[in-house]
């Protein structure tokens, strides 16, 4: 590969570790065949890994059953799963304006069909006051989501207090964990949460195309799909059982098995340690940027209850223009606009000058691309206050 430093992490992680490009391509080879269809040794191995998978995922997960760990696409699968399959017209729902457009979206045509959406914000710091979602609960509320770290400004919400408020109102709750699986604690019985959605191709460091949703025992999701199981062929419905219930086709077996190693990378290294490097580099990245005149974080100093995602922009400079700027002359990608998150900018302000510039830490980035990204943003920032000043063009 070239000097590419990538800071995208928060859209992918890449480079995946090696164990996983490799487990992908043996796997396959050996035994990339339908799993759980039939009785034949291949099917029975595909049929064993892709069970492990779950069980591995189902205990990162704190959940208790690893049947009610169900195996989709991605988030946005996951999370039009969890909420086409619990609110019907008449229902109310609680999110909120940190979330990406994979709740926002399905909620806006949900609304558009009877159910009632209430979005609450964040404070300064960006962080969710349970309090306010307790204000909005009444007696059709039937569900709360809520995107457990926040893919622009990096905050990780206080889903615990969100979900014991939830599980004593009798209210359903569901955490969208793209940004966080992987890399922030989570645990089902322990933060009292009803629906978990994943994505694979995050922190997770697996493949694009697999993810998921872990659902706790007596969260019932109703069908809102059909289709082939492998097993009980002969029913005319789709089977009520988990993990069938919220799974349709022939899974994506060289998905489960990168996601396997990624899984694997992540436990044998400890999650606590990947969490801590990256977390020591935004800390270098936030303290180099803010020192910078003409840069503007959107993050607190403390960046407590964070993850290595950092939103910024340059005085007299469009996102955009910085992002360019970053790729073609200092060979570093990263993501700049609103990041599939409009209402974060519609809150901070930031819509109206195009979004943010973002940069995401990944597991195995150095000191050394953090000091030459704070640099880069050192000259790019020279030029947009000479161009913010009175009089320039
Ligand atoms: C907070 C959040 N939710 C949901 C998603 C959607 O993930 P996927 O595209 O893998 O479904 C993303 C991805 O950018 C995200 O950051």
């Amino acid at each position: 590969m070239s000097n590419l430093i990538y800071l995208d992490h928060a859209a992918t992680s890449f480079p995946k570790p090696p164990e996983v490009y490799e487990q992908m391509d043996s796997f396959y080879r050996r035994a990339g065949v339908n799993p759980g269809r039939s009785g034949y040794d291949l099917c029975m191995e595909a049929g064993a890994m892709v069970d492990e998978t779950r069980t591995m995922l189902a205990g990162l997960f704190g959940g208790r059953d690893p049947d009610r760990l169900c195996f989709g696409y991605n988030a946005t699968d996951a999370l039009n799963l969890v909420l086409f399959g619990i609110l019907r017209p008449g229902d109310h729902v609680v999110s909120t304006l940190v979330e990406h457009n994979s709740v926002l979206r399905p909620l806006h045509h949900l609304s558009r069909d009877g159910v009632e959406v209430d979005l609450v914000p964040f404070d300064a710091d960006g962080f969710v006051d349970p309090d306010s979602i307790r204000k909005k609960i009444k007696s059709n509320t039937r569900l709360v989501v809520v995107n457990h770290a926040s893919n622009v400004i990096g905050t990780v919400q206080p889903i615990r207090e969100i979900g014991r408020m939830c599980r004593e109102a009798g209210v359903v709750f569901a955490i969208d964990s793209s940004q966080s699986a992987g890399t922030v604690p989570i645990d089902v019985e322990e933060q009292f949460l009803d629906a978990v959605a994943f994505t694979g191709h995050k922190s997770l460091l697996g493949p694009m195309g697999i993810g998921g949703l872990y659902v706790r025992e007596g969260i019932e999701i109703r069908h809102t799909r059909a289709g082939g199981t492998g097993v009980r062929s002969i029913e005319k419905s789709h089977l009520p059982e988990y993990p069938f219930r919220l799974e349709y086709g022939t899974p994506n077996v060289c998905g489960i098995a990168g996601l396997r190693a990624g899984l694997q990378w992540i436990l044998s290294r400890g999650m606590g340690a990947i969490n801590a490097h990256e977390m020591k580099l935004a800390r270098i990245l936030r303290d180099g940027l803010a020192a910078i005149p003409g840069v503007t974080l959107y993050c607190q100093e403390a960046l407590e209850n964070h993850i290595a995602v950092l939103s910024f922009n340059v005085v007299g400079l469009d996102a955009g223009d910085v992002g360019t700027m970053l790729d073609v002359d200092h060979d570093i990608a990263c993501r700049t606009g609103l990041h599939c998150a409009p209402l974060v900018h519609v809150q901070i302000g930031t819509d109206k000058i195009r979004g943010s510039v973002r940069f995401g830490i990944g597991p195995f980035i150095t000191e050394e691309q953090i000091q030459k990204a704070i640099a880069a943003i050192g000259e790019i920032a020279e030029l947009g206050r000479r161009r913010a000043r009175p009089g320039a063009r």
